[in-house]
């Protein structure tokens, strides 16, 4: 693997090897070997252009429990902020010797550009670009949904036979979007649920079924509810219902919580507006996922990394990814 850029363009074989390598990853984390020799004398540099808990955290334990040294880069109190370019900012920390560049920025496209441009030769991982993509994780999201449906023996399967919902601000969403490509690229049916005013006008090309009312596809009896963070900072141009009506409508609570089949799971990528698109008792309940996705998402960007770094590069054979 050269770079790890969006799940659009990530094969059903390739996605499957790095859930298949995260199994391995999880597997020497629970026997508590928190530390592999694996990348030793490597250099990941995290570059962070927007705000970040989980996913620039876990990238950092993933490196250092591959033995990897990390440079952690953020544009608050960067250079970024006199008027430094990217093309400038990835140069000057390639020179510090990069292998391989983490990246989070506001413009979709930056990685891709990064990658494709030439400035620098170190692999490049995409933590999420505007509202385009956020790869890895739609990546850690379907490992959650693998290891909890398919338990100790899902090394090798897909995702086929599973319903997934996935609710809210998909106008704005990146992890909706690269949960859409990798969940139905692995056999999941993915129904999305929406207010009219946050579906993207190009909704017909997704291989996807839109409803618009929670409740509608709730009583279909899904195996997953994923559900989105409003993002009220980039909602400028959208029309928003008020949060009171928003949470009445399109919130995941208590009341339809229990509504659910025995089994079945509830998701959310962080960071959550509790009372909002999901409440405290949602949030909470013996069928959330939220934490175990967090712990996930640490072996999942160790096996990238992993594949990245260590594993068969396919520039060798001739591919992107
Ligand atoms: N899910 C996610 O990307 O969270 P952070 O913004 O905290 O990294």
């Amino acid at each position: 693997m050269r770079h790890l850029l969006d799940t659009r363009t990530l094969d059903r074989e390739t996605a499957l090897r790095i859930l298949d390598v995260a199994e391995d990853m999880s597997d020497t984390q629970s026997r508590e070997v928190k530390k592999l020799p694996t990348l030793r004398g490597k250099t990941v540099v995290n570059l962070f252009f927007e705000d970040s808990t989980r996913t620039r955290i876990s990238f950092e334990a993933a490196a250092k429990r591959l033995s990897a040294d990390v440079i952690n880069f953020a544009a608050k109190g960067s250079s970024v902020s006199k008027g430094e370019s990217l093309k400038d900012t990835a140069q000057t920390l390639q020179a510090m010797g990069a292998d391989a560049v983490v990246i989070r920025h506001h413009a979709s496209g930056a990685p891709q550009t990064l990658a494709t441009s030439g400035w620098i030769s170190a692999g490049v991982v995409n933590a999420g670009d505007g509202t385009h993509e956020h790869p890895t994780q739609a990546l850690l999201d379907a490992f959650t949904i693998r290891k909890r449906f398919f338990g100790a023996d899902s090394r090798g399967r897909d995702l086929s036979g599973l319903r997934v919902v996935v609710v809210g601000d998909v106008l704005h969403s990146r992890v909706a979007r690269s949960n859409v490509w990798l969940l139905t690229t692995l056999g999941a049916e993915v129904t999305l649920v929406a207010p009219p005013t946050l579906v993207p006008q190009n909704i017909s090309l997704w291989p996807v079924r839109i409803v618009y009312d929670l409740d509608e596809a709730l009583a279909e009896g899904p195996d997953a509810v994923m559900m989105l963070r409003i993002q009220l900072e980039r909602m400028s141009a959208a029309y928003f219902p008020t949060e009171r009506e928003y949470s009445r409508r399109w919130g995941l609570d208590a009341r339809r919580v229990a509504g659910l089949p025995d089994g079945s799971i509830v998701m959310h990528p962080g960071p959550m507006n509790r009372g909002l698109e999901i409440s405290s008792e949602a949030a909470d309940s013996p069928r959330s996922t939220v934490l175990e996705q967090v712990t996930n998402g640490v072996s999942i960007r160790m096996a990238v990394l992993y594949l990245l770094l260590a594993g068969e590069r396919d520039d060798e054979r001739g591919g992107d990814q």
